[in-house]
Parts: C-alpha cells; sequence; structure tokens
C-alpha cells in the first residue's frame, strides 16, 4: 500500500523574518519564501518588538499568496496549516500564529502550533532522510544555546543552556562593538576570514567546568575592552572572538556528548550557519567517534520550511491544536529542565 505524502502549509514570524513555505512529509520543497528586516532594524543593533511585529503584519499576507502560487496551489489543497507559536517575540509571534488560524479555519484544515525551537531541532531530519532518533543536538541561534538529546518527536531533554548570553546574542553585540551591521554573525564571519584568530587574548568562559552549560557575557566584555584599547585591528578582534566561541561550543559539546548514547552529533540554528562553528563540530563528531549532521546554510536561520516540516512530523503522530492555542513568549523544549543559576533571562 502506498502512503500519499501529506502537504503541510508553514507559517513563521517570532524573530525579525517573516516566512511561509509549503513542504511534504517526503520532505518536497514545494515553495518557500523568507523576508528579513534587517534595514529596519540595524540602527538599533538589535531587533526592535514592536517594528518586527508591525513589519510582519504588513509581510506576510503578500508572502503566503506567493508561496501558494510559486507552487501553483490553493490553501484547500494543503493537509494541514502549521503556525509558529512561540516562543519569541510575542507581537511577531502572534501574526503568523493567528494568519495560520484564519487560514485554517477558512480551508477547514487542522492548526498545527509549532514551537519554534522544535522547528530547529527537527530541521536536520528534513534536510538528511537518514536522521533517525536520537541524536545529541547542539541548538545555536539568537535566542537559545542549548544541548539537547532528541530522543523523538515531542521527546527533548536538556542537558546544558547559557547562564546569560546565547551564542547568536553574543555574536550579535560583538558586531556592534565592532562597528558592523545587524544580525552580527554574517558580518563577524566574513571581517574574521582576513584576521588572526589567535592575535586578541580573549577569555573561554566555563571551559573546562563540570557541567555543560554556556556563558558568552565574559567574552563580551573582553570584546569591549579589545575594542577601546585601540591596539588592534578589528578584523583580528572579529577571528579572535569567532575562535573563542568555537572553542567554547566545542567544549561544551564534547562534555554533553561523553555523557550521551546518542550515535550522532546535530547542530541547528542560526548560528549554524557560520563555516568555522560547522567544521570544528564535524571534527568534534568524528573524533568523538559520532555521526554528524547539520542542514544547509539557509535552512539553519529562520524560515517556514522547518515549521512546515515540524508539522508534518506532528501530524503524523496525529497530533494537531485547537483554534484557541495561545501564542507563548516563553516555551522551553524540556519543560522539566531544572533552572540553572544565571539563567532563565533570555525566552
Ligand atoms: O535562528 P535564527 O535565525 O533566529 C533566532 O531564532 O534567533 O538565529 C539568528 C542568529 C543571529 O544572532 C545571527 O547573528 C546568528 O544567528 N547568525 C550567525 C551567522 N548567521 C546568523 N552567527 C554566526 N555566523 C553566521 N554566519
Ligand atoms: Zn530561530
Amino acid at each position: 500500500m502506498t502512503v500519499t505524502p501529506s502537504l503541510i502549509f508553514g507559517l513563521e514570524s517570532s524573530c525579525d523574518d517573516s516566512a511561509a513555505a509549503l513542504v511534504t512529509s517526503d520532505r518536497q520543497i514545494l515553495a518557500q519564501a523568507v523576508v528579513g528586516q534587517n534595514s529596519a532594524h540595524e540602527p538599533y543593533g538589535g531587533v526592535v518588538p514592536e517594528i518586527a511585529a508591525r513589519a510582519h503584519v504588513e509581510i506576510l499576507p503578500g508572502l503566503i499568496e506567493r508561496v501558494l502560487a510559486d507552487a501553483k496551489m490553493s490553501i484547500r489543497d494543503v493537509d494541514a496549516v502549521a503556525a509558529t507559536a512561540g516562543p519569541g517575540l510575542i507581537g511577531g509571534v502572534m501574526v503568523a500564529l493567528l494568519a495560520g488560524k484564519g487560514l485554517a479555519l477558512a480551508a477547514g484544515k487542522p492548526l498545527i502550533a509549532v514551537n519554534h525551537l522544535e522547528g530547529h531541532a527537527l530541521s536536520p531530519r528534513l534536510a538528511d532522510p537518514d536522521l533517525g532518533f536520537p541524536y545529541l543536538l547542539l541548538l545555536v541561534s539568537g535566542g537559545h544555546c542549548q544541548l539537547l538529546e532528541v530522543r523523538g518527536v515531542g521527546e527533548y531533554r536538556r542537558l546544558a543552556t547559557t547562564i546569560d548570553d546565547a551564542a547568536g546574542e553574543a555574536f550579535d553585540k560583538a558586531a556592534k562593538l565592532l562597528g558592523l551591521p545587524y544580525p552580527g554573525g554574517p558580518a563577524i564571519e566574513e571581517l574574521a576570514k582576513s584576521g588572526d584568530p589567535a592575535a586578541v587574548p580573549l577569555p573561554r568562559p566555563l571551559v573546562g567546568s563540570g557541567e555543560p552549560h554556556f556563558s558568552f557575557a565574559g567574552l563580551k566584555s573582553a570584546v569591549q575592552r579589545a575594542v577601546a584599547s585601540g591596539d588592534f585591528r578589528s578584523e583580528d578582534i572579529a577571528a579572535s572572538f569567532q575562535q573563542a566561541v568555537v572553542d567554547c561550543l566545542t567544549d561544551r559539546t564534547r562534555l554533553a556528548l561523553q555523557r550521551s548514547d546518542a550515535p550522532t552529533l546535530v547542530v541547528a540554528g542560526g548560528v549554524a550557519a557560520n563555516h568555522a562553528i560547522r567544521s570544528a563540530l564535524a571534527d568534534l563528531a568524528k573524533a568523538e567517534g559520532r555521526g554528524f549532521s547539520v542542514p544547509p546554510r539557509w535552512l539553519c536561520t529562520d524560515n517556514a520550511a522547518m515549521i512546515a516540516w515540524a508539522g508534518a512530523e506532528r501530524l503524523a503522530k496525529g497530533e494537531c491544536d485547537a483554534l484557541d492555542v495561545p501564542a507563548r513568549a516563553r516555551w522551553p523544549l524540556d519543560e522539566s529542565a531544572e533552572k540553572v543559576r544565571g539563567a532563565g533571562v533570555k525566552a
């Protein structure tokens, strides 16, 4: 018996990217589009929640039309509508969620309220059909830096988190100090290409400590001091900063791998777009005798294909949500994880 693949329409607006996508349960991306708002937020060096929410209201409807038109489909052709319901900037989260509710209601289709972090966590399975459960996931984005054991859809055990800033936030703050545009990650990666990663002595917070948690606030302060000293070239600071982040992520992930029997290391989230980070973690997985999987770069940063895919995974388990499902600013993947001292400031 052949099973017809299901078709999921995905929507995303939890930070500063508006996105829509049509994805099938057999991993075909029929159409997808992402519209960022970098220029609107650049003068502020970070995302301004109200500007973001208002921009999603303007951008998302056109994107929905475009993605359906690109795939030559109507919303009545889909099997379910998946929309990010959190965590994120609440004004923005509400835009895609309410749009998703409207589409589901109008077309008489089930709604799947997707956790944005689950979108990142399952995105490697959209790109890699051979990636089975369990895997150890390093989730590195603008708002999160976590190590999670992914045991199945909806089954996440958090092994570590950041006690202060997320890795992407550290890139964005360091970039601001260096006078680089927002988002900082790609700008630092570009500048670092012509710099010396050993030129500036920077700390590696928590490296060698007994639990695999992360910390980046001290690194940011050290970058601030290096910039203020006037003793270093910007490209050397960028390269040394990136190297320090690579060393922190690698050391902490090594410890988590040694505590996990997961056969594969997976990296996801916006920071996983960074070449130096991807290759250092691939080397780590090899050294620890594990498989390695990382989605293509476009699938690492925010998009709606990963939301549609998480919807497909949940639909396959028979899961969907009622139309009164709430938008959530905070929504941890592992609700049972204990609070870590110093952590919890970020969503
Ligand atoms: O996952 P994402 O698109 O949005 C959130 O859910 O946060 O991640 C955005 C973060 C930003 O902090 C951005 O600076 C960082 O990912 N990022 C990078 C790179 N591309 C994006 N960090 C380092 N290197 C990159 N190439
Ligand atoms: Zn994200």
